[in-house]
């Protein structure tokens, strides 16, 4: 009720601040109301001055200094589309029309309109791809990650970016809680450092393009070239590594052994058959199986530069 008032005592406010002199009748104001010229952020901040609106002069969009922004000529209309018809002086009891383009709540214009707004100036650069991307094909729109009144989006914060991304995928927020992680949560990485949501092209929005070459822009050490290569790590390294999370150590997506005998096979010294007697624990446990288990002798398990280290042992 008091938010309704307010509006009530404002928008009065707001009429006799705009109105023509000497102050319009009910009679002279024209069916679609008195229409201001809306091209002017001053023209909403009238009535719209709350302090989590206004922030936004504190933003990118704001700055006069920049033409691309177009603040001189558009104001809030860049974003809110025409709206000169609700910034009007209203008969009374005329209900006001809604601005051109809503974002958020139960008058939101369809995501497409919304997106329209966004995409008229942002097309190159990190969006470039958006068309046909994830999450354009969704229907998601901009303002699902972004805030555009806010002085800091916190989707551009690495602490807070993670928590927008859980909202929709939430088996990923599962993940980033199991022991071997990357360090997202802590706030040391962020889902952009290896995604650019805004489409990429290749697989899964994955910024580099393949998997290896978006994990070898941080573990370089593991691209070689090798003397000694392992084929799956060249192949691609999600192979035996989960990005996300595992409850196995090294973001592994099986232990070792049981991930080297997906593929080694068991008529070699590797994968005696696993018994009572040959199980960590046992009385003559097998070395294979204990502690680091083949990783206790192949631990160059990556590729070896050793001129002897053909079987990842050096
Ligand atoms: C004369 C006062 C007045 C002016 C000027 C004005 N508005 Fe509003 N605006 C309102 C009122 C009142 C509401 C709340 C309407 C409601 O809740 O139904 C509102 C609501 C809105 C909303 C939210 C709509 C929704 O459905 O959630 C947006 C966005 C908006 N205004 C943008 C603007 C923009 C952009 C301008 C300038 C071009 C502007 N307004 C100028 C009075 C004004
Ligand atoms: C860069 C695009 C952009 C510009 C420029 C912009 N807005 Fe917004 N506005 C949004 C988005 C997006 C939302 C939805 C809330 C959010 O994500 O921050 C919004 C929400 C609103 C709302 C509704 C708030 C609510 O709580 O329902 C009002 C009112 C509003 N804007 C007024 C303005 C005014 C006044 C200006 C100019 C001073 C302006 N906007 C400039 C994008 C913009
Ligand atoms: C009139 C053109 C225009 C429109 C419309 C527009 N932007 Fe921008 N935007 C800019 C400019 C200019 C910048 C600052 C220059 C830059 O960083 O490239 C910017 C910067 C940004 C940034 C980076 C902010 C930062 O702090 O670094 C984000 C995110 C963004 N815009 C999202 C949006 C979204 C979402 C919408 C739609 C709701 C939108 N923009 C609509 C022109 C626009
Ligand atoms: C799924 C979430 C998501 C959606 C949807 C999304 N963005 Fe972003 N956007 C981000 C994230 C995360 C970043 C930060 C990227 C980074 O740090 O590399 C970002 C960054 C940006 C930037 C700043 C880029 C820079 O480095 O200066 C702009 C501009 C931007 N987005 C515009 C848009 C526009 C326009 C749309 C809609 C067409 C959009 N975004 C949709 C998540 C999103
Ligand atoms: C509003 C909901 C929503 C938000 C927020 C969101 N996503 Fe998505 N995302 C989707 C939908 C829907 C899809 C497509 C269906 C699917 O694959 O689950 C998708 C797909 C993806 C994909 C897979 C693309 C593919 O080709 O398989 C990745 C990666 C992704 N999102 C990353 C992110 C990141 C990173 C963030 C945060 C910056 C984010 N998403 C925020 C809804 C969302
Ligand atoms: C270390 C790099 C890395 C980080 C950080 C990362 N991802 Fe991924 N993500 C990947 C890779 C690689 C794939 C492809 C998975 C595959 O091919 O097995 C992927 C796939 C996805 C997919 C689509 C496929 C699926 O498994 O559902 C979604 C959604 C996704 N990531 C969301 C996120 C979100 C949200 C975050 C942040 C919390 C995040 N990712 C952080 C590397 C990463
Ligand atoms: C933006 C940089 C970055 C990218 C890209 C990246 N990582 Fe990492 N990775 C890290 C950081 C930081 C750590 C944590 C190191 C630490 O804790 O000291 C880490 C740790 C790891 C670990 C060890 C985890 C543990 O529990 O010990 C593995 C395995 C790993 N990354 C694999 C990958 C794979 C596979 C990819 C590609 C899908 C990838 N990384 C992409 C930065 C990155
Ligand atoms: C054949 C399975 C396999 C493949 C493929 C693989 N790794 Fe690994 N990775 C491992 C194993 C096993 C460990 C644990 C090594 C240890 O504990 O000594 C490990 C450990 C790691 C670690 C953490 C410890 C360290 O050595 O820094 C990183 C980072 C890592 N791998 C990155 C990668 C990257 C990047 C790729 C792709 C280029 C990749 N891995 C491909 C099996 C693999
Ligand atoms: C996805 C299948 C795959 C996985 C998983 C895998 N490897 Fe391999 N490995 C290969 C292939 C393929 C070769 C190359 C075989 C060849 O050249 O004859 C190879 C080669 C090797 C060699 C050298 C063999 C030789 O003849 O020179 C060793 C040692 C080895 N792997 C150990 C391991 C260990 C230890 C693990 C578990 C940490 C593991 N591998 C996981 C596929 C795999
Ligand atoms: C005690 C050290 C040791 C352990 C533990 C070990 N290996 Fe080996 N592995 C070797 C040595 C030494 C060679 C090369 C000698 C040879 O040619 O037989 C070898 C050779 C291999 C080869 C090449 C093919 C072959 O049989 O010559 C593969 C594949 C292999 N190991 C995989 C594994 C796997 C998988 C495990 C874990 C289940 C494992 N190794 C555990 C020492 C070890």
């Amino acid at each position: 009720m008091q938010g309704r008032l307010f509006w009530y005592v404002l928008t009065a406010l707001c009429l006799v601040s705009l109105a023509p002199s000497p102050s319009a009748r009910a009679a002279d104001i024209p069916a679609r109301g008195i229409l201001g010229d809306a091209s002017a952020p001053q023209a909403c901040t009238k009535c719209h001055d709350e302090p989590a609106l206004s922030s936004i002069f504190h933003t990118a969009h704001m700055v006069k200094a920049d033409p691309r922004t177009r603040v001189e000529t558009e104001g809030c209309q860049n974003c809110h589309g025409d709206s000169s018809g609700h910034a009007a002086i209203m008969r009374p009891n005329q209900v006001r029309p809604a601005p051109g383009r809503v974002f958020k709540g139960p008058q939101a214009s369809p995501v497409d309109v919304q997106n329209e707004a966004c995409v008229s100036c942002h097309q190159g650069g990190p969006t470039m791809h958006w068309p046909g991307s994830a999450h354009a094909a969704s229907d998601i729109a901009c303002t699902s990650c972004h805030q555009s009144h806010a002085v800091r989006d916190p989707v551009l914060v690495k602490v807070s970016q993670p928590v927008i991304c859980f909202t929709c995928h939430a088996d990923r927020r599962a993940d980033a809680l199991k022991p071997s992680h990357h360090p997202v949560l802590e706030g040391r990485m962020a889902c952009s450092d290896c995604h650019n949501p805004h489409g990429t092209v290749g697989p899964s929005l994955l910024k580099a393009g393949t998997v290896n070459d978006t994990c070898l822009t941080c573990h370089d050490e593991k691209r070689g070239p090798f003397l000694w290569e392992h084929a799956p790590v060249q192949e691609q390294c999600t192979i035996c590594h989960t990005p996300h999370g595992s409850v196995q150590q090294t973001l592994l997506k099986q232990r070792v052994p049981y991930l080297c005998q997906d593929c080694h096979d068991s008529s070699q010294h590797n994968s005696q058959p696993f018994s009572g007697t040959n199980l960590p624990g046992s009385v003559l446990p097998s070395r294979q199986l204990v502690q680091r288990a083949c990783l206790n002798c192949h631990s160059e398990i990556h590729g070896s530069n050793h001129p002897g280290g053909v079987r990842f042992t050096r």
